[in-house]
């Protein structure tokens, strides 16, 4: 059933375009270009990334999570181990991030495989929380059920007092993850719907790029 209070909304989108010979030939730098261009925009969540991932028999799961960091070896962000992502990641380390920043009319899709960070770089990223996200992470089993909202408060409450002093261990389960890209597709919305797709794939250890369509 088509609802036309939502069918009848679009948007025009002429803000930008890109091209195969406008784009950085390397696609980290293109995203590193687009996210400076994300920051300088003031997006409320420039950050914000969906990461799709799959249990083994390829069921899909999706959820927004914070982008940490990049580089040429990925894109890192953190969670917990055990969560139902952590889960699906032990089963089938593959994964998409997408980013979706509608005030440039932009969207990037990555996808690519799936490491955990090592131990120092979660440790150091725990350490740089605050301490009531760190007292957080031990209390929140995070994807697990919940009686009720009064047990994750009780919970933080106790960890706080067994942890006055603002020192927080990190939890053995919660810790960094790095998506290895093998794709990554730039996205900028065009007039009439004929918007630019430029896409990167990973071919013998070289990026090639191509123009798809819309
Ligand atoms: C803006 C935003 C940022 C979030 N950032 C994170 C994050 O960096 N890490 C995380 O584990 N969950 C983050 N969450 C919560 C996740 O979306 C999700 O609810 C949680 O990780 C459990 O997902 P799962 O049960 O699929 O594993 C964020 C949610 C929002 C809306």
């Amino acid at each position: 059933m088509i609802d036309s209070k939502l069918a009848d909304l679009r948007h025009e989108y002429s803000r930008s375009k890109l091209s195969a010979s406008s784009v950085d030939r390397d696609p980290f730098v293109q995203f590193g270009k687009w996210m400076d261009e994300a920051l300088a925009s003031e997006l409320p969540e420039p950050t914000a990334m969906v990461l799709a991932t799959a249990s083994a028999d390829g069921r899909p799961t999706s959820r927004v999570v914070l982008l940490k960091g990049f580089d040429s070896n990925g894109f890192v962000f953190f969670t917990n181990y055990n969560s139902r992502k952590g889960r699906q990641l032990a089963e089938n380390p593959n994964a998409a991030l997408h980013f979706f920043w509608p005030e440039l009319e932009r969207q990037v899709n990555i996808s690519g495989n799936v490491e955990r960070v090592s131990d120092e770089e979660s440790d150091e990223y725990f350490a740089s929380r605050p301490y009531k996200s760190r007292i957080g992470a031990w209390a929140s089993h995070q994807s697990e059920p919940l009686a009720s909202r009064a047990e994750l408060v009780k919970r933080a409450a106790a960890l706080m007092l067994k942890h006055p002093t603002g020192h927080v261990p990190r939890p053995p389960h919660w810790g960094g993850y790095r998506v290895r890209p093998e794709r990554f597709e730039f996205w900028q919305g065009r007039e009439s719907r004929l918007h630019d797709r430029i896409c990167y794939d990973l071919t013998n250890g070289k990026w090639k790029i191509s123009r798809l369509s819309p």
